[in-house]
């Protein structure tokens, strides 16, 4: 399957207020509403990067992954028919509310929502950021990564592997407490240079994502982010650190969905002809406490 990067990501939400709040005071970024009444949240020259839906439940509901063309699209739908794996295609409503040419709706072992879809409609209108944040780093690597729950790992990572098309970029092996039995983490990257655009967590997360990642351009920005996360009282799941395996230096606030954000820059990016994968088996290089966030 030819996926180009995560191009957006679908939450949901009893108070769009408060997402809408996030997104324009903390994230620094700019909103629209939804016909539906929910939100668009746009963080370049597309319309929207995320989509927050109104609904009973704080979660994470979807990844959209953006696949090169129509071709593309119909190639994903004939590896889907081919391995017997159930999915729907969205109908004209969906589509037109993710600002696409087609959808395939399929779910992956671990009930991971993924959304494969073609032709993005842009108006290519400029990103204008309420906090003065020049620019995220998107383009064709995408809005970021996002990290998803995987407790029945292996047929997860299967799927994802060899259905998806994801690469291995790296793996972990996390100890939780020094004497506890490590989970895996593994890290995998589409047609893109991002160091990841997607990892699985051998663990359940009940908002359905682990966190999602957006970058800027240098470190002022993240430490600007940091000074409206602190003034507006979001909590903090991790302390400013720097990961060892994509290098990206960032900070873990909660999103009003109950995941994670993080919010970093200096993402590794890669030339996967020359890359070759490997397990590192510390977070980071320094920083990241996440006991922070426990508390
Ligand atoms: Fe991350």
């Amino acid at each position: 399957m030819d996926i180009r990067a995560l191009g957006y990501f679908v939450a949901q939400t009893d108070n769009i207020e408060e997402w809408k709040d996030y997104a324009e005071q903390v994230m620094g970024m700019m909103t629209s509403p939804t016909d539906e009444g929910g939100l668009y949240i746009k963080m370049d020259e597309r319309p929207f990067r995320m989509l927050i839906v109104p609904g009973d439940e704080k979660r994470y509901l979807a990844s959209g992954w953006e696949l090169a063309s129509q071709a593309a699209y119909k190639e994903a739908k004939q590896t889907l028919l081919d391995k017997d794996i159930a999915f729907e295609e969205a109908d004209e409503a969906l589509c037109q509310l993710r600002g696409a040419q087609a959808v395939l709706l399929v779910n992956d072992p671990a009930g991971n929502r993924h959304e494969l879809y073609w032709g993005h409609i842009s108006d290519c209108q400029p990103f204008i950021s309420p906090q003065g944040v020049p620019a995220f780093v998107t383009g064709d690597m995408g809005l970021g990564h996002t990290v998803l729950p995987a407790p029945n790992f292996d047929e997860t990572y299967q799927f994802l592997n060899e259905v998806l098309g994801f690469e291995l970029s790296d793996l972990f092996n996390f100890k939780p407490t020094p004497d506890a039995e490590p989970v895996r983490i593994y890290f995998m990257h589409c047609a893109n240079a991002r160091h990841h655009s997607l990892a699985i967590a051998e663990f359940p997360i009940p908002s359905g994502c682990v966190h999602a990642m957006v970058e800027v351009e240098n470190m002022t920005e993240v430490g600007r982010a940091h000074d409206r996360q602190q003034q507006h009282g979001v909590d903090l799941s991790a302390t400013l650190g720097q990961h060892l395996n994509d290098k990206m230096i960032s900070f873990y606030m909660k999103t009003p969905s109950g995941f994670d954000l993080e919010f970093g820059y200096g993402g590794l990016q890669l030339d996967w002809k020359e890359h070759c994968a490997f397990e590192f088996n510390r977070v980071s290089l320094w920083g990241h406490d996440f006991s922070v966030g426990e508390k």
